[in-house]
């Protein structure tokens, strides 16, 4: 009997083994690889390990962090890959978090040009933004996902119970791209989103919460996979949060990716206001829910050089000027809205006054 929800290959999977058995069905035991982060090997593994008599051989352990989502770890599964006679018709399983995903993803599809690759997130910010939609890569001098190619998985399974591992500070990080859908496309998300309750969480809600997520952004990248157009209404808040989370870690103190992203969307909404009329209600609303979430926005905010210097290197710029996805109301963006560097100052002077 099929009880699990999909949308397109994305599944929301109450029992990973009774899926990963079924999705797995065309691919010899011998054929099937699994990539863990360490930490999700200790805690996450005893609810996908034994779905089929995969070799042990045939699983690799990587180190976690973002400082490990190198070239070294890459060549790392492409070496035991290679070893273990892996070849076109082979599937690797990605269990893990963003750093997981988008690294195993993009050893899978560079490997012999590409194995098919199922993404099992295990933190909230995997599940409603890095595993789904094909992006893959790994950091490079200093920047983030520099190098990389988008390739869909063949599926991505979606697990609630790997919730109950995360800290509050790993949930607020992937909650920030909740709100960021929201903010993009779904106003009724947001009031939601804003009304839900962190601290004493409804797991029912939040996994409606979750899925309406998901459905936003697979919309979005079903629309545009390349990101030519609409795909960049997903970087609301992130031209400055990477800035932010570039120069945190930079700094020797890195902020969470989710962080970085919902005060980038403070800064973003002052700029959504003085150039697409996003009224000051919206801004306030957005700032004031931001700050009630994350805290005040760092101190590093006050400095626009280095963060201008980050902008500059921005995978999403075009002709040297920084681009940003802009709100015009809650609910509704528009995507290539160029920023001077004036502009840019100047709502970073009154995001962290
Ligand atoms: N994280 C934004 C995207 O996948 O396009």
């Amino acid at each position: 009997m099929q009880t699990a929800k999909n949308i397109g290959e994305v599944r929301l999977s109450t029992d990973l083994i009774l899926d990963l058995k079924e999705l797995t069905a065309g691919f010899p035991e011998h054929k099937i690889f699994m990539v863990f982060e360490s930490n999700t090997w200790a805690s996450c593994r005893t609810r996908v390990i034994g779905f089929r008599n995969v070799p042990e051989e045939n699983i690799l352990v990587l180190k976690p962090g973002e400082d490990n989502k190198n070239i070294s770890q890459v060549i790392e599964v492409w070496e035991h890959l290679g070893k273990a006679g892996a070849d076109r018709h082979s599937l690797v399983i990605n269990v893990g978090g963003g750093m997981l995903t988008d690294l195993g993803g993009f050893a899978a599809c560079t490997f012999k040009r590409g194995l098919a690759f199922i993404n099992i997130p295990t933190t909230l910010l995997a599940m409603v933004d890095a595993s789904t939609g094909g992006k893959t890569g790994i950091n490079f001098r200093g920047l983030k996902n520099e190098i990389g190619v988008i390739r869909q998985p063949k599926n991505v399974l979606i697990h609630m119970p790997f919730l109950r591992t995360l800290d509050r500070e790993n949930l607020l990080s992937g909650y920030a791209e909740m709100l960021k859908a929201g903010l993009i496309a779904d106003r009724q998300l947001w009031d939601r989103l804003k009304a839900f309750d962190m601290t004493d969480m409804d797991e029912e809600i939040l996994e409606e919460l979750i899925w309406q997520s998901i459905g936003i952004k697979k919309r979005v990248v079903d629309e545009d996979p390349e990101e030519r157009g609409i795909r960049k209404a997903l970087n609301f808040g992130h031209t400055i949060g990477h800035a932010l989370e570039s120069e945190a870690l930079h700094a020797g103190q890195p902020l969470p990716h989710g962080f970085a992203v919902a005060f980038g969307m403070i800064t973003e909404a002052i700029l959504s206001n003085r150039k697409c009329g996003l009224s000051p209600e919206s801004v306030s609303d957005i700032r004031e829910t931001v700050i009630r979430l994350y805290g005040e926005p760092p101190v590093t905010m006050k400095e626009s050089d280095p963060l201008l210097g980050w902008m500059r290197f921005d995978k999403k710029n075009r002709d040297n000027t920084i681009n940003f996805t802009l709100l015009d109301e809650i609910g509704s963006c528009r995507i290539n809205q160029a920023g001077d560097d004036e502009e840019i100052r100047e709502v970073l002077r009154l995001t962290k006054p």
